[in-house]
């Protein structure tokens, strides 16, 4: 059965919609039920981090320098606004109100996956937008299935400053039309390295990167990963809901959270010896997450599902206000920690209790 379900009333069937209409319909379908799912959600690992609160901190909010340098350029806050959407008239209004979000807040910003424009011309305007409203830092998006020359393609559409290659294995396994060949994703991983001019990381889509993963990205000539675990958006449960019958429903919750991504990526990997940009993403909620991934050694950190939660329920000012508000509240966070730079919290105590302290001493993480 490939009916695929927007909703009961907007039922679609392969039959009667061309394949770029199919994947504008799917584009729609992760918003909607991405948008969902986040309403669902309210714990996750991030709980299970702790910071040791010390009496005395011994700086003012004004001592504190939010900036970061990721990638060659100086990004002004530790947290960006990751990938999601673009590929269908909706979803580039979207993208445009994102984007100029990030321009007024001074954030970096991803592009969804471009694989729709690449392979339909029409659709280029809805991925454009991006760039169309914000001069700063933009990453364009692929995945291993494209040609080298279709991700520099999609890193000239954006005049992007690095790109992002999504590795989803999970989410193509649960999609009836997704792929069932994962035999050259690291050969088309190299070979699109070797042919883009601008910094490759390479991202899961919540479902974690392992180090192994990690060690095995950075060798194939990536600048940088963004371990994008679970405890957010989960692909599984989204295409399980775009369908009738859910067949992997017991999937749900499958891979690795964020903060056990970090703990393994930094006591597995020399990323520094490397000069490898380790960024996290995946179930954050608010600023004190955020600064709990950096303290757990994330470089900076991306926010999706909660950005666009933000959007669609409240509109653009209240994006703007939103990330104005983890701005102010990072730079009181950081002070209440003592930490007067982002590098200064990864010397800060910070406690790993409950199933997070279990798994990473599974690991072998102490
Ligand atoms: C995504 N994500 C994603 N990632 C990617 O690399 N390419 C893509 O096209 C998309 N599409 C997409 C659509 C929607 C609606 C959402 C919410 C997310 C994954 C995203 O970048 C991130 O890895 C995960 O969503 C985990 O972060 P959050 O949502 O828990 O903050």
């Amino acid at each position: 059965d490939l009916t695929l379900y927007s909703s009961p009333e907007h039922a679609v069937s392969e039959e009667h919609a061309d394949a770029a209409g199919i994947a504008s319909q799917r584009k729609d379908d992760h918003v909607r039920l991405a948008d969902r799912q986040h309403a669902d959600e309210s714990t996750n690992a991030f709980d299970d981090i702790r910071f040791i609160h010390h009496a005395f901190p011994d700086i003012a909010t004004k001592d504190v320098d939010l900036g970061v340098h990721v990638l060659g350029a100086d990004w002004p806050m530790p947290f960006f606004i990751n990938a999601m959407t673009g590929g269908s008239s909706k979803s580039g209004g979207i993208n445009a109100a994102l984007a100029k979000a990030a321009a007024r807040t001074g954030l970096a910003i991803a592009s969804g996956s471009q694989h729709a424009a690449l392979r339909e011309p029409s659709l280029r305007e809805s991925f454009t937008a991006i760039r169309d409203n914000t001069p700063g830092f933009v990453f364009a998006n692929v995945g291993p299935s494209v040609t080298p020359d279709q991700a520099v393609d999609a890193v000239a559409m954006l005049q992007a400053d690095a790109l992002q290659i999504h590795v989803n294995a999970a989410q193509e396994i649960v999609m009836p039309e997704g792929d069932r060949d994962f035999s050259s994703w690291r050969q088309s991983i190299a070979d699109i390295i070797a042919a883009v001019k601008v910094p490759v990381v390479v991202k899961e889509v919540g479902f974690g990167l392992s180090s192994r993963s990690i060690g095995q990205i950075l060798d194939l000539g990536a600048d940088g990963v963004d371990v994008s675990g679970r405890g957010g958006t989960d692909f599984v449960d989204i295409e399980n809901r775009r369908r009738k019958s859910s067949e992997y429903s017991y999937l749900r919750g499958f891979g690795q959270s964020t903060p056990l991504c970090l703990l393994d990526a930094v006591h597995r990997i020399s990323l520094h010896d490397r000069d490898a940009v380790l960024l996290a993403s995946g179930g954050v909620r608010n600023p004190l997450d955020v600064l709990k991934a950096l303290a757990l050694g994330a470089q900076a950190v991306g926010v999706s599902g909660h950005f666009l939660h933000t959007y669609l329920h409240s509109g653009d000012d209240a994006l703007v206000a939103e990330i104005e508000a983890w701005k102010m509240q990072l730079r009181s966070l950081m002070t209440l920690l003592g930490a007067r730079s982002v590098a200064d919290l990864r010397h800060g105590d910070v406690l790993v209790t409950g199933e997070s302290r279990e798994e990473a001493e599974l690991l072998g993480i102490d």
